[in-house]
């Protein structure tokens, strides 16, 4: 069913477990995650950046119904995250679309100008019943913007800035820079393990990581151990979409119908999200 996305990320920080949510450009990806998440029997966000509803010509409302609509069919609890968010009139069009939740993105800004921008944005959302996250530090590597080096100085989040932007903003999870860059090919990340557990220390709401596909999987491990209860994923997933596609076509260089490629994609991309969500899966369980 299609869930509220505060409840699944909040129970995963008590339990030290964390949420993985995938980014969806197509209904394919949405097929596809879910897929994998029935088959891993592991709950699931889905979510949508702003740069995707730009990629759908600005207009959220199509993919995210789509979206809502198969979560609300899935045998695991499925929630929709508008992700990314620095567009104030696409924020607003976040109530009406079924989006249980969205990350507001003015991490590029001053300081003081991420506060005030991320405060309305909290007040809005909380005002329409959405959980709202935001981020302090630069995750690097989105439109070719942010820091070369993931563990530059100044990247980073700082703990004692964190635990003011959170009292000043009212939010209810952060992203944290903390050694990972967006859309990595290869995965060689490395976290900084100290600094996440201090803003683990220092913070009462739930951590979230962005850029995850660039850390080798006991990184991920370790990284939800040490304190992180959100796991933001979307390259590894259009790498093995990709892949498949790719592969589909050279074996079959006559194939015209899209449904065949288009499925080959989808399956390969409902493997590689079991097989995260296993990396990921409590220690109990595995
Ligand atoms: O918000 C989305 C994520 O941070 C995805 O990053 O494509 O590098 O896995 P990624
Ligand atoms: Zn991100």
């Amino acid at each position: 069913p299609l869930t509220a996305t505060g409840p699944l990320v909040t129970q995963a920080a008590a339990a030290h477990h964390a949420v993985a949510a995938f980014n969806v450009i197509t209904l394919e990806h949405a097929e596809a995650v879910i897929e994998g998440a029935e088959a891993a029997a592991a709950p699931v966000v889905l979510q949508i950046s702003e740069n995707a509803v730009r990629f759908h010509h600005g207009r959220p409302a199509p993919l995210a119904r789509a979206a809502a609509e198969a979560a609300a069919h899935a045998t695991v609890p499925v929630a929709l995250h508008l992700d990314h968010v620095r567009s104030t009139d696409l924020l607003h069009l976040a109530a009406d679309c079924g989006f249980t939740s969205v990350m507001f993105d003015a991490a590029h800004l001053p300081y003081e100008e991420n506060v005030t921008a991320t405060r309305t944005a909290a007040t809005w959302a909380h005002r329409h019943g959405l959980w709202l996250e935001a981020e302090l530090g630069q995750v690097g590597g989105k439109d070719g913007t942010g820091p070369l080096d993931a563990h530059a100085p100044g990247a980073r989040t700082d703990p004692d800035e964190a635990r003011a932007f959170v009292a000043a903003t009212g939010v209810d999870a952060l992203a944290v820079a903390v050694g990972t860059t967006h859309a990595m090919t290869s995965r060689t990340a490395r976290l900084d393990h100290e600094l996440l557990a201090r803003l683990h220390d220092t913070l009462t709401v739930p951590l979230v990581l962005h850029g995850s596909s660039g850390l080798p999987d006991p990184e991920l491990r370790r990284a939800v151990a040490t304190g992180i209860a959100k796991v933001n994923i979307g390259t590894a997933l259009n790498i093995a979409m990709t892949g498949a596609v790719r592969a589909h076509l050279a074996a079959d260089p006559a194939a015209v119908d899209p449904r065949r490629y288009l499925a080959a994609g989808r399956s390969a991309m409902a493997a590689a999200v079991t097989a995260l969500l296993g990396t990921l899966a409590p220690l109990t369980a595995r």
